[in-house]
């Protein structure tokens, strides 16, 4: 789950850069972006639109099928969204306005329900008693997409809390009393939905099998609680109650609904369940140190990650994990913002270096990492190179070889002016950090697993990351090119599988124009939707991107009311595509005179594809369909072993200096064993036959066997040379599955002068399927010492 759900915040009022920014320097590069920028509007006019057709009948068609609905409560407060069930059309809005009063909060709530994809609402607060929610518990959704809806409503002046629960997309609630006051949402078993869990705020675990009808608590003392894959419960306990007592945590697990326990580790600081992978860190020997421990058969058997040891300023992360193995990021010593990608092998143990110098501050969720979807093997992030400047690399082959992305066809760097980068005019693409920083990227890279190859990004050209204004990028191959599509910022959506791309200027001027695309971003077309301009909000469509309705949300006139209007394309894409809509595609296709072009991790795959010039609709059922065939192993299938690295523009794998004459030892169920590499170790998941089988017995084993070459200061050796080891450990959640599009609208006072608007998607992820759906990261948390942190709660939206 790649990223399903990464977390995106922006305020319209942007602060230039914030503190310590490492982006290119300002200055004199401001006047030569200022210089691009002109060029690039002279050249608007002519830019992919001298082969662009206007669509026939836009308006005509359009115009009839816009659905505008204005709602009852004004714009203040909060505004969650949330779709039930797959193609029900079923959408809930909870609008919450709420004071914090001492110790207590009180406020309003209302609750709407469409049935059309948001053309219409109806007010169901009645079926909530007018109950106030809390916006941080919101919109439960079961990931089953069977329809079933939980709200947690705060009935605290006749005492407590009530359920509202709903089996039928939220059609009616039954309500239940709680024996206990909730502290997270509830939680369902991705395995079977009627089984819940949740935290109370006096760190007790409750279970209930009935969907929230009953309750039981099954243990006390819980720290942080997930769900593991066949109905297993994993948490954290603390006997004595305090769960800041990290380092002397429990690790436990129940497999049979609390009827018994098993603890699988002690001394533990936190854990995350990832792919078949459950992580802890664990606290070694004397002292504070920890170290990060892997286990694939559910906490049975841990083995240490072969990973370099952390100080108390360090941190490690997971940034993806899939089936086959997990990429970790390792902060580098000192303050400098950047660290190391290890990539493992298939038991999650034995790491290699991967990237270095990837950007990824400390504060916890500064990192650009992001997975294409849309094609298997691609990663994007960015590094910080030694001249300061932030550089995107994207990787291919699931973090084997990294480089730099290429300069889009339609786009230029001016040559004129004098840089100390010469040649190194290329597209960035903005993720996460740019939006950390405040600039003005109102969506993260966008990209679907059944929109092949699609990739949608805000990114900049030239010699590194800018900070002006940047434009929307396309890719159609999965990242290998790009195409300059529209200036300045925007909303987008993928709709039709693809087939249809729509996107919302992004401005502080209200609008009245959808832009939208027929071909994969070449050409765009507009509409003016209403006469009456909105300030716009954010754009939301059905999770899963096959729907043809998109939903534009905004308002009037300060503090008027929520205005939502949603427009329907199927009218104009009025034909089913049909086979001679398709092409085929070979994936990954680089070098096409070359007999491998198109094997990347052992196979090569041809996709049918939707030719650009058909104007059509794949329609609701459409699948992706691919013919896989196999590849001879070469060098390219190769991940350099523990200990070796490719250097830059080449793919043999050599020694690093520093292991030099280092043999590894590792401790793997519980025997030690010694490593005998050549330097190349196949990539997990790799399936190539023949060809290139290095030998990974050369290594004379004599020399070979000195162990430990990782850990020269760990346990009983040296527990005096660190003196406070606090690591903090910065963890992705993976979600299991779960498809809820949770979309939320907050507004709160910038600087105490302007209203402002603050939204975040939180987008599906899943598809836990094999090669090709690597899964996302989606959701990003922090664990520190310091700051106890709130699962699923929204807190860190609202500042
Ligand atoms: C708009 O829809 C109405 C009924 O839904 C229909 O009578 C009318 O002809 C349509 N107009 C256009 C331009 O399609
Ligand atoms: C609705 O709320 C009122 C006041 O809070 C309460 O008296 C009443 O019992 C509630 N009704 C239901 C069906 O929960
Ligand atoms: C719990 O607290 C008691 C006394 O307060 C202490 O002796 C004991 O070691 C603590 N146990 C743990 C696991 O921290
Ligand atoms: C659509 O709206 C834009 C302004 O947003 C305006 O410039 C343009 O003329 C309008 N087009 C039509 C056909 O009304
Ligand atoms: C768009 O919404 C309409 C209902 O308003 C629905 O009938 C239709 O199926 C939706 N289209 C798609 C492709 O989801
Ligand atoms: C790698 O290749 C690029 C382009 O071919 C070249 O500019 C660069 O200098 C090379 N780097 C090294 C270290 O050889
Ligand atoms: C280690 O244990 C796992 C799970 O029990 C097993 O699959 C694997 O084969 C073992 N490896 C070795 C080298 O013993």
């Amino acid at each position: 789950m790649v990223s399903a759900s990464w977390l995106l915040a922006l305020g319209l009022c942007w602060s230039a850069l914030g503190g310590g920014a490492k982006l290119s320097e300002l200055g004199g590069d401001e006047e030569r972006h200022v210089l691009e920028r002109t060029e690039l509007s002279r050249r608007s006019a002519g830019l992919n639109e001298q082969s662009c057709t206007a669509l026939a009948g836009v308006e005509a068609a359009l115009l009839n099928n816009t659905n505008t609905f204005t709602f009852k409560v004004r714009t203040m407060g909060s505004l969650s969204l949330a779709w039930v069930g797959d193609g029900s059309g079923v959408l809930l809005v909870l609008t919450t306005f709420q004071v914090p009063l001492f110790m207590m909060r009180f406020g309003q709530s209302n609750l709407y329900r469409s049935e059309d994809y948001g053309k219409t609402f109806k007010d169901v607060t009645h079926l909530i008693n007018h109950t106030f929610i809390q916006t941080e518990f919101g919109i439960a959704i079961s990931p089953d997409q069977s329809g079933k809806v939980i709200l947690t409503g705060d009935v605290s002046e006749i005492g407590g809390f009530r359920l509202f629960r709903s089996k039928d997309f939220g059609l009616t609630f039954v309500s239940t009393d709680l024996p206990f006051e909730p502290l997270i949402q509830m939680l369902y078993n991705p395995g079977d939905c009627n089984t819940l869990l949740t935290l109370s705020i006096t760190s007790e675990l409750w279970l209930s099998e009935d969907f929230g009808a009953t309750w039981r608590k099954i243990h006390d003392s819980v720290c942080l609680v997930r769900w593991g894959p066949k109905n297993s419960i994993y948490f954290t306990t603390n006997n004595n109650g305090s769960c800041n007592d990290k380092g002397m945590l429990e690790l436990r697990k129940t497999i049979d609904y609390g009827q018994s326990f098993q603890t699988i580790a002690t001394r533990v600081y936190s854990f995350v369940l990832g792919g078949r992978f459950v992580f802890a860190s664990i606290m070694t020997g004397m002292g504070t140190k920890r170290m990060i421990h892997v286990s694939v058969d559910g906490g049975e058997l841990w083995n240490m990650a072969q990973l370099p040891t952390v100080n108390h300023e360090q941190f490690y992360s997971i940034l993806a994990a899939n089936q086959d193995m997990i990429f970790m990021h390792v902060d580098d010593p000192g303050d400098s913002g950047v660290g190391t990608i290890y990539v493992s092998d298939d038991r999650g143990t034995v790491f290699s270096k991967s990237l270095e110098r990837h950007l990824y501050t400390t504060t916890g969720s500064d990192t650009d990492f992001t997975a294409i979807t849309s094609l298997r093997g691609v990663y994007m992030t960015s590094v910080l190179t030694e001249d300061g400047a932030v550089e995107t690399v994207i990787t291919y082959d699931q973090g084997a070889m990294w480089e730099t992305l290429r300069r889009p066809q339609n786009s230029h760097c001016s040559t004129d002016t004098s840089t100390n980068r010469p040649n190194r005019c290329r597209l960035h693409i903005h993720a996460s950090y740019s939006t950390t920083m405040r600039m003005n990227v109102p969506m993260l890279p966008l990209s679907q697993p059944n929109a092949v190859g699609l990739v949608l990004a805000h990114g900049s050209v030239g010699d590194a990351e800018s900070a002006l204004s940047p434009d929307v990028y396309v890719s159609d191959d999965g990242g290998y090119s790009w195409l300059l599509a529209l200036r300045g910022p925007h909303h987008y959506a993928i709709l039709d599988s693809g087939g249809l791309l729509v996107a919302m200027e992004h401005t502080n001027s209200p609008v009245n124009q959808i832009k939208f695309s027929t071909d994969e971003g070449q050409c765009w077309h507009t509409y003016n939707f209403t006469s009456d301009p909105l300030h716009f909000s954010g754009m939301d469509s059905e999770p899963g991107s096959r729907s043809m309705n998109v939903s534009l949300w905004g308002y009037r006139n300060d503090f008027s009311k929520w205005v939502v209007i949603t427009i329907d394309f199927r009218k104009l894409l009025t034909r089913d595509c049909n086979e001679g809509d398709y092409v085929q595609w070979l994936a990954h296709s680089a070098d096409p005179s070359g007999s491998n072009d198109g094997c990347v991790l052992g196979y090569k795959e041809t996709f049918l594809r939707l030719r650009k010039d058909s104007v059509c609709w794949n329609g609701r059922d459409y699948a992706v369909t691919k013919k896989l065939s196999p590849c001879p192993c070469t060098v390219d299938d190769y991940h350099c072993d523990f200990g070796y690295y490719r250097p830059e523009n080449s793919s043999e794998c050599v020694e690093q200096e520093e292991m030099k004459g280092r043999p590894l030892e590792f401790c793997l169920n519980g025997t030690t064993e010694q490593l005998q590499t050549s330097g190349y170790r196949k990539i997990p998941g790799d399936q190539c036959e023949g060809g290139f089988q290095p030998d990974r017995k050369e290594t004379d084993l004599r020399r070979m066997c000195i162990s430990n070459a990782l850990y020269p200061n760990s346990l009983s050796e040296n527990g005096s040379t660190n003196t406070a080891v606090i690591v903090m450990v910065v963890i992705a959640i993976l979600l299991m599955s779960a498809v809820t599009g949770v979309w939320l609208v907050k507004k709160y006072v910038c600087g105490g002068r302007f209203l402002v608007h603050r939204y975040s998607v939180m987008r599906e992820h899943v598809e836990a399927n094999k090669i090709e759906g690597v899964d996302d990261v989606d959701t990003h948390y922090m664990e520190t010492g310091k700051a106890q942190y709130n699962e699923d709660s929204d807190q860190d939206l609202l500042e």
